[in-house]
């Protein structure tokens, strides 16, 4: 090999080698399914509420900071949100407390 077909391989090469670092989009997690096929029922896909609220501005509305506990709360049903006739069912005897935590990372993860 030419010193210069050699550089030309080594550039496709390298070429190629980046090519394959550029990371797949990674999968979704199992809080971003769940979100999907069940909390955009009523908060849509882009939560920006439809029928209920907004949650992508729960940061703004909390003067910038995510109200992680309240809103773990919320979706567990320990804030008695129900007890006011709120439509918003209880999650909490369905999800394990690692998916309740996960669906408060992901609602952070979407703050505007
Ligand atoms: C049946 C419709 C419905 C579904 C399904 C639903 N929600 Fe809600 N959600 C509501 C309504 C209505 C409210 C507003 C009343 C209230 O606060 O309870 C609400 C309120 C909330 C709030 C509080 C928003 C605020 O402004 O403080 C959070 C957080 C939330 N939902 C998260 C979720 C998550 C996460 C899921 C999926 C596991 C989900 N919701 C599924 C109807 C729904």
């Amino acid at each position: 090999m030419s010193l210069s077909r050699r550089g030309a391989f080594l550039a496709l090469a390298i070429g190629f080698g980046l090519a394959a670092c550029q990371a797949p989009a990674p999968p979704p997690t199992e809080a971003d399914q769940v979100y999907r096929n069940t909390c955009l029922l009523c908060h849509t896909g882009s939560a920006t509420g439809a029928m209920a609220p907004d949650l992508t501005t729960l940061s703004v509305a909390n003067g910038g900071t995510f109200p992680t506990d309240a809103v773990s709360a919320i979706i567990d049903g320990r804030r008695g949100v129900r007890a006011h006739g709120s439509p918003m069912p209880v999650w909490g005897a369905r999800y394990s407390s690692d998916l309740v935590h996960e669906l408060t990372v992901y609602l952070a993860s979407i703050q505007r």
